[in-house]
């Protein structure tokens, strides 16, 4: 017996995306997206409202970062999905974040986050969904293990759109295209 829930925007997993800009005078911006993931081959797309000063970021500098928001910093990621730019001058210093510029593209990397992809503005697609290229990923050494991402080390979080709750991903079940073949 299944209980219909009608049309809702759930998915799960959802991503915690941080995006961080600069505006045309350099200037820091960051917010978070769960309305995001793969678009293409080395492509990302990221469904962004026109209202964001982000947005207007993107038009401006045509690249950004997106980093992975992981259990260490939740209440930084989330402050920077309620807080925007245009309503509070201080939001940034408030979010307790701070960045370096990327070496790759005309963006900030947010330091405390330690996965970052490092994106050129490809287009706004059709539907105003920003796409980008992704330049570079860069990892900070503290979660790799043997030169490889360490999923326990980056503890990364994933939005639950139906409890309104961060959840830490972790736990390996299975290996991707292997497990499968046992019932070939
Ligand atoms: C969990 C969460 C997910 C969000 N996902 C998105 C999203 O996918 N797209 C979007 O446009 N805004 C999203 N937001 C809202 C923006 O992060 C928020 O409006 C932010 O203040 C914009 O900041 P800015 O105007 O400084 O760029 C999300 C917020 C939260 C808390």
């Amino acid at each position: 017996m299944r209980k219909n829930f009608g049309k809702k925007t759930w998915l799960y997993p959802m991503p915690v995306l941080i995006i961080a800009t600069y505006d045309k005078n350099g200037e820091v911006d960051v917010m978070n997206a769960a309305w995001g993931g793969i678009y293409d081959t080395n492509q990302i797309m990221i469904c962004l409202d026109h209202s964001h000063k982000t947005t207007d970021n993107i038009k401006d500098v045509q690249a950004f970062s997106v980093s992975i928001g992981d259990k260490y910093n939740v209440d930084k990621c989330d402050y920077v999905g309620i807080i925007s730019l245009k309503k509070d001058k201080d939001k940034i210093k408030k979010s307790g974040f701070t960045f370096e510029k990327s070496g790759f593209v005309n963006a900030p990397i947010t330091k405390e986050l330690k996965m970052t992809l490092e994106c050129k503005l490809n287009k706004f697609n059709e539907d105003g969904i920003v796409v980008g290229d992704i330049v570079n990923v860069s990892i900070d050494d503290s979660v790799l293990t043997n030169d490889k991402l360490d999923l326990n080390k980056l503890a990364p979080i994933t939005f639950d759109p139906i409890n309104n709750k961060y959840v830490v991903i972790g736990e390996n079940v299975g290996n991707a295209f292997k497990d499968g073949m046992k019932l070939k």
